[in-house]
């Protein structure tokens, strides 16, 4: 059966995530993929976690203790464009997750917005090391969702060939705007 975009999005980063490897959940919202991160990287790797809601860092500080994983991420209660201000230009990420949109049952006013994906986006690919990925499971159906889709996309779009791949995962037959995965791979020189 074909996975879905959150789960392919998984099975992208199981692919090259190693233990000692640093990664980032950019959106941590519950937690999920800041858990999922912690347990690839192992006891020697780092995940870096971002979000604007204390709730947020609240419930994956939470799961993260529950799984006894808290020593393996850091979590920042501030917004993923910010990732320069906390990582030196030269620090180096294997994989980076962003889920976009807002978090489920939460404040729906709180989502992510282009410019500031944009950046942090673009701080990221500054510091991904060759064969990491980076990782967009965009949700749109919401108000501001498209222009935030169409943000990504064009960005993709535009990365050179001969640095990275990019690809573009996304249902096409289905009902209630399934989410749409990008993944982009920096090649190796
Ligand atoms: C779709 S949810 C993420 C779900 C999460 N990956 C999980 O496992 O539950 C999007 C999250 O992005 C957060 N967010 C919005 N703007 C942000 C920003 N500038 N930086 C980091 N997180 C942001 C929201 O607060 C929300 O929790």
């Amino acid at each position: 059966m074909l996975q879905t975009a959150l789960h392919y999005s998984h099975t992208l980063i199981k692919e090259v995530l190693q233990p000692g490897d640093n990664a980032i959940d950019a959106t941590m919202g519950n937690g999920f993929d800041t858990l999922f991160l912690a347990d690839l990287v192992g006891k020697t790797g780092k995940v870096f976690s971002f979000d604007v809601q204390e709730q947020a860092v609240k419930t994956t500080q939470e799961k993260l203790i529950a799984a006894g994983l808290d020593t393996r991420a850091q979590l920042y209660l501030q917004g993923h464009e910010t990732l320069g201000e906390v990582l030196d230009p030269d620090f180096s990420i294997k994989a980076a997750i962003f889920n976009l949109g807002y978090l489920p049952k939460s404040d729906k006013s709180i989502i992510t917005l282009p410019s500031t994906t944009k950046k942090a986006m673009t701080e990221i690919l500054l510091r991904l090391v060759p064969r990491g990925r980076l990782i967009l499971v965009a949700y749109y159906g919401h108000v501001g969702g498209t222009e935030e889709l169409d943000m990504v996309r064009n960005y993709c779009e535009a990365l050179p060939q001969e640095q990275f791949s990019v690809l573009n995962y996304q249902f096409i037959n289905q009902k209630n705007q399934p989410p749409i995965l990008f993944c982009i791979e920096r090649k190796k020189p």
